[in-house]
């Protein structure tokens, strides 16, 4: 796969999986403008390879993401003409929440260690996540003089309860992964010596399965929040017929061919053998 990067990697696996990594070990992860244009970039790329089936967002050496570089993105910025903080702003939001919450295949936070700040938006945007135990995460804004900022509140009023989000960003205390299991910011934590192994798994998992079906099922889950019962309905409905009338591979029919006809397959039990 093409993509010269300097703050992000790419690798992709037989399997399908897509790793894309936060690659500023020696900062941390911290997202800089750079990194930030050069996920989108990599974004792209992953969303273009029909090899890549499933992604999964991580980071190289003991971080996650330490959050926005203080440096590069918030005093260099603060100290460069208007535009430039426009543009980096722009850019931040349009891979850490629009494109990742849209993305088309699904998507894996893995939390393999640090994570702080503007890192729980792409945490949040990804479909699911699954962190180290012992991952530290905390929403340090106000230790540093500042309410959080771009789309992190957001981010934390679309998954934690609000007593905890207020609680953590007033306090600016951290957590581990555990309590960030308990809360439902990430699905599930496991040992360090098991975090890549499961992560794999439910990736594995997901590559396998209808790519196109996937798609519609999370897009439907994601934006009916917004919606009423009434346009939910018209919606879904709408949705549901786009996704199995363009379907290439035809799920549905496989799906129930195999249940009612070759009586090969428990739909309730496992996904349907793609043919
Ligand atoms: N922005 C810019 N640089 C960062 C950074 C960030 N968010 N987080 C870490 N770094 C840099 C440090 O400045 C240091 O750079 P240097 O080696 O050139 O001096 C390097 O990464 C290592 O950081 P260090 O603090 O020595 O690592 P640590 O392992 O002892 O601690 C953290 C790790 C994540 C606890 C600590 O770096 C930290 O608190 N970072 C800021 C987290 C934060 O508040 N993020 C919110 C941003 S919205």
């Amino acid at each position: 796969m093409p993509g010269e990067f300097t703050t992000v990697r790419i690798d992709v696996d037989p399997d399908g999986i897509g790793w894309l990594y936060f690659a500023r070990p020696e900062k941390r992860n911290a997202m800089s403008p750079t990194l930030n244009r050069e996920m989108i970039e990599a974004l792209d790329l992953l969303e273009a390879d029909d090899a890549v089936r499933c992604v999964v967002l991580t980071g190289d050496g003991d971080a996650w993401s330490a959050g926005m570089d203080l440096k590069e993105y918030f005093r260099e910025v603060d100290d460069a003409p208007p535009h430039v903080e426009v543009r980096a702003r722009r850019e931040s939001a349009e891979w850490q929440w629009r494109r990742l919450i849209h993305f088309p295949k699904p998507t894996i936070a893995m939390v393999n260690g640090w994570c702080f700040g503007g890192a729980f938006t792409p945490l949040v945007c990804c479909d699911l996540a699954i962190a180290d135990e012992d991952a530290t995460f905390g929403l340090s804004e106000v230790n540093w003089g500042i309410p959080p900022g771009g789309l992190v509140s957001r981010a934390l009023a679309e998954t934690l309860p609000s007593r905890d989000a207020l609680w953590f960003v007033m306090t600016g205390e951290t957590f581990d992964g555990r309590r960030a299991s308990e809360m439902r910011l990430v699905n599930e934590a496991v040992p360090t010596s098991r975090l890549r192994e499961r992560t794999t798994e439910v990736a594995r998992k997901l590559a396998g399965m209808n790519t196109h079906v996937l798609r519609a099922a999370k897009v439907g889950v994601k934006k009916v929040r917004q919606m009423s019962w009434d346009t939910a309905e018209d919606y879904l409905y709408a949705k549901l017929d786009a996704a199995t009338g363009h379907d290439p591979e035809q799920g549905k029919q496989q799906g129930l061919g195999q249940f009612l006809d070759d009586r090969t397959l428990r739909p309730g039990l496992g996904a349907y053998e793609r043919g």
